[in-house]
């Protein structure tokens, strides 16, 4: 019985993270490198599925959204068409004293460090570009300067011609991609909360400008509600943030943040905008280049309108962890012994393992044959994972890994053809012929 179930802190997280091959530090043994995390064997595996999820709804099941992936390098002048290089930079001011950076307007005076409490130790608010810098080509001067993508839109934008014509699409219909952003963060922090190098996933969603654009826009405020509560994400830690004027950008018609309840409080995984015709006009005024839509049954051009939905994927992976701890407090029915465990109820489609099959007891051949033979039957069907040891500790790593199902072999196994289920939220253990555990698995994953 589950008696009770407490909130996680951001040390659980992380100690859990690295103790189970989530995320480490990247570059650890070097002393890391602030702002960069590494994904491990099962971390790499839950950012994957979160990707899929997103990819399997905002693509391969609609009709009206293409695929696309821009390069992570592109010309210059694209961040002055996108605004990034005049305006995305943050005016920072440095304690001389303690050496800890701040955003100046999140300073109430530049008088005293909130930190240290000295007097007269600010420098003067200076400004950082957050675009990472690189140089192209073996020389490195001003003509070979070139940006890492602060975001992965702007090489949609930059392409809506070749993609509109190409795939043949014509408004409303989107451009999907997944890809790496980067962004000389200032203070990163809560671990891969805000980071320097992240996953983007961004659907632009170009519409004609018939009247129809905010009805359209509401759409996907809707859709992105239902897959944040079909991939289970608890509705109470949800929130949809509706911008008012003064928060949006002066070209944005309608926004909408999409927040997470975090330990340390409400945190942005997505950014859902409607953007007019903004992010086309600037790209095709700086280019000279027609970006505009050709309506060939009217025979008249427009610039369609655009929606954005914006999410971070590592955000949403970690969101997803976040979500999925829970310490319960269990208690035996019989001894009335009271025992902890920790446990990720992550959704089964997020789950880096579904399936996890062991034999009672490890140096008895017959049962690990058998585990195994199980194991890799069901290995092409869902994602599974083989492990032996001490009953107590394989149910322990499990749960803390979130795998949903245990499937033990027993004696009785080797008699009767049956295997142990065991559910992982439930503790509940379940007898199943093995001719019918696929189907068992199946129907519950
Ligand atoms: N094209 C729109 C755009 O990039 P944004 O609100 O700046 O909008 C969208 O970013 C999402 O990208 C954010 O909601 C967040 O999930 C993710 N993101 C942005 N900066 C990030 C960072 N430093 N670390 C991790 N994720 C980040």
């Amino acid at each position: 019985m589950i008696t009770a179930a407490s909130r996680v802190t951001m040390e659980e997280i992380t100690a859990l993270a690295k103790r189970r091959g989530f995320i480490f530090q990247s570059s650890e043994i070097y002393g890391g490198i602030g702002g960069f995390f590494d994904y491990g064997p099962l971390g790499t595996v839950l950012k994957r599925n979160v990707k899929d999820a997103w990819w399997r709804e905002m693509v391969e099941l609609r009709d009206d959204v293409v695929a696309f992936d821009a390069s992570i390098i592109m010309h210059p002048s694209t961040w002055i068409a996108s605004g990034h290089a005049a305006a995305f930079h943050d005016a920072m001011v440095d304690c001389k004293n303690c050496k800890h950076r701040f955003r100046a307007d999140h300073l109430p005076s530049l008088e005293r460090c909130p930190d240290c409490g000295m007097r007269d130790t600010l420098t003067q608010p200076r400004n950082f570009n957050l675009m990472m810098q690189t140089a192209i080509g073996p020389m490195e001067d001003s003509a070979s300067r070139a940006y890492l993508r602060p975001e992965t839109a702007q090489g949609i934008f930059v392409n809506f011609k070749n993609v509109y014509q190409s795939a043949r699409m014509k408004p409303p219909f989107g451009i999907a991609q997944i890809g790496k952003s980067f962004r000389n963060e200032i203070t990163p922090g809560n671990f891969t909360f805000r980071v320097r190098e992240f996953e983007q996933a961004e659907l632009e969603y170009f519409v004609p400008d018939d009247g129809e654009d905010l009805a359209c826009y509401d759409e996907w405020v809707n859709a992105r509600k239902k897959w944040y509560a079909d991939y289970g994400v608890r509705e109470e830690r949800l929130r949809f943030y509706e911008l008012a004027a003064h928060e949006r950008p002066h070209y944005a018609k309608a926004g909408t943040d999409v927040e997470y309840l975090f330990p340390w409080g409400w945190g942005e995984l997505e950014s859902i905008a409607h953007r007019g015709t903004y992010d086309l006009d600037a790209h095709m005024k700086l280019s000279g280049k027609d970006l505009t839509f050709f309506d060939e049954p009217s025979k008249s051009r427009y610039t369609p309108i655009l929606i954005e939905s914006s999410a971070g994927m590592d955000r949403t992976a970690l969101t997803m962890l976040v979500d999925a701890y829970d310490e319960e407090t269990t208690v035996d029915a019989d001894t009335g012994k009271e025992t902890k465990r920790i446990v990720l109820h992550f959704h089964p489609k997020i789950a880096p393992v579904q399936a996890g099959v062991f034999p009672l007891a490890r140096n008895k051949s017959e049962l690990v044959e058998r585990a195994h033979h199980i194991e890799r039957a069901l290995r092409p069907h869902l994602r599974t994972a083989y492990d032996e040891g001490n009953v107590g500790q394989l149910y322990r790593r499990q749960d803390e890994i979130g795998t949903p199902y245990c499937v033990m072999v027993d004696y009785e196994s080797l008699e009767d053809g049956s295997v142990t289920v065991r559910d992982r939220d439930s503790m509940r253990q379940q007898r199943v012929a093995v001719e019918a555990l696929r189907a068992y698995l199946a129907e519950r994953l």
